[in-house]
């Protein structure tokens, strides 16, 4: 069976849209077929994937139709990280033209590869997931997601000249310069983690401009979860449509799913590459769409690093298509292995945020410290006044922060202690937050 059902001309066009207004039965016939395909090159050029389907006792011949994929075995990171660096991939190295990694708190890195087909897929897709946030050939994207091993950069920039964009390659990092160029380059997009975008709003405004009044029209947001209230005040703050792009390493990078511009209502996953489960994250079991839980993805089109089943630890839920076939994804509460368990209470740090948020008092910059004190946990929420309510007076300030440990008690059901710093005096992203600081192992 060839790897591929199209040929390379199909991605000669910046966006294959061939399946974007597919009826449910065509996407979901191109999905069979697709994942048959990927079963039958994982099983013949992986061995670790020959071996667990043999373990199981199944073949890529057994998948008749979309419910077969739940017999074939889940895959996660650790396998990645086993067959450290190059031990899953499916072709001979001299076909892979690019490496990305992951760089992974503990450990290895897990590392990710690339054909020259790849990269023509995860351009398409990114030019895709740029044009549905209305961005369109001509608009001057600046991308401030940190380029070099980290998926973010490169895949955007492939992406976004693919669309025939002009691309401002920032990368992360010098945040006066990132102002400076968004000033005199004038982009009319800007891709960038919404915590990184929060801090360049704030230089904005500590260089005495209004970032209302700079030329950015849209934000196209990632690499963390974000929710409704941080929409709102990247939106409100930046005079700009704030937008959900999703994506992972694993499975491909930046571009895997991506929110409408004209809709908002959470990214549609690029069914026609990717193909959805959710799992309950103890047990395994495939849930019914609508249902929370980890999301799973296979890759469809993969040619160097096939992924079956591969277990995203993210949570979230599947939801109807709006105006296409293709599901989307409801806002990502948190990854399964970022979740706290403060006192026996399961607690995202997005859901803190959210609170934090609502109070426009507090700057949304922030650090969450879980420390043990006795035999209790104990969770301190390290805020900032917003500049502007810098000179409340000490009751007042006071009151604030009484009014916030309220409000994630109501709401989240536990107890905090809030600890008011100096204005501008905590840690700034310039990527991915690193919020949390869970120093109970560490005694
Ligand atoms: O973060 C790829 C990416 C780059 C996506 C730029 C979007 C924009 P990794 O470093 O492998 O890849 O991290 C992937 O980040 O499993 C989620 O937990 C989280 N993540 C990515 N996008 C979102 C999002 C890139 N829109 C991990 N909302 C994923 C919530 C997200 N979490």
């Amino acid at each position: 069976m060839p790897l591929h059902s199209t040929s390379s001309a199909a991605f000669a066009e910046p966006v294959d849209d061939r399946f974007e207004h597919a009826s449910v039965d065509q996407l979901r016939a191109h999905q069979l077929q697709r994942l048959r395909v990927t079963l039958e090159h994982a099983y013949a050029n992986v061995p670790w994937y020959r071996e667990q389907f043999q373990a199981l006792g199944i073949h890529p011949k057994d998948m008749n139709n979309l419910e077969d994929l739940a017999r074939f075995p889940l895959t996660s990171k650790a396998e990645l990280r086993e067959h450290y660096p190059f031990g899953l991939f499916a072709v001979p190295m001299d076909q892979v033209v690019r490496l990305h990694a992951s760089s992974g708190t503990t450990g290895k890195p897990t590392v990710v590869g690339y054909t020259r087909h790849d990269i023509d897929v995860w351009s398409s897709l990114v030019a895709r997931s740029i044009r549905a946030a209305g961005g369109q050939r001509g608009d001057r994207i600046h991308i401030a997601y940190g380029y070099g091993l980290f998926t973010g950069g490169l895949g955007a920039h492939y992406g976004a000249e693919k669309l025939g964009c002009t691309v401002i390659p920032m990368s992360g990092g010098q945040t006066e310069k990132q102002v400076q160029l968004i000033r005199d380059f004038q982009p009319d997009i800007i891709m960038v983690t919404p915590s990184y975008m929060l801090n360049i709003a704030e230089e904005i405004e500590r260089q005495g401009l209004d970032p209302r009044a700079l030329s950015l029209r849209v934000g196209i947001f990632g690499a963390e979860p974000w929710g409704q209230q941080m929409r709102g005040e990247l939106e409100q703050r930046l005079g700009i449509q704030a937008l959900d792009i999703y994506g992972l390493s694993e499975v491909m990078g930046p571009g895997v799913a991506m929110e409408h511009l004209d809709t908002k209502d959470g990214p549609t996953l690029w069914e026609d590459h990717f193909y959805p489960e959710i799992i309950d994250p103890v047990t395994g079991e495939v849930l019914p769409d609508g249902e929370f839980g980890e999301l799973v993805l296979t890759t469809l089109s993969k040619e160097a690093l096939p992924m079956v089943r591969y277990r995203t630890r993210d949570l979230t839920r599947l939801l109807p298509g709006n105006g296409r076939a293709m599901r989307r994804l409801d806002k990502i509460t948190g990854r399964s292995d970022d979740m706290l368990i403060i006192r026996g209470v399961n607690v995202f740090p997005s859901q803190i945020e959210e609170q934090l948020l609502n109070l426009f008092i507090f700057s949304p910059v922030h650090e969450l410290h879980v420390s043990r004190e006795g035999n209790l946990d104990a969770l301190t929420v390290q805020v900032e006044l917003r500049p502007e309510h810098s000179r409340l007076s000490n009751e007042e300030q006071h009151a604030a922060c009484q009014q916030l440990s309220h409000r994630i008690k109501v709401h989240v059901g536990i107890s905090t202690r809030i600890v008011l710093n100096p204005c501008h005096s905590l840690k700034r992203s310039e990527g991915k937050a690193g919020k949390v600081f869970d120093l109970r192992g560490t005694r």
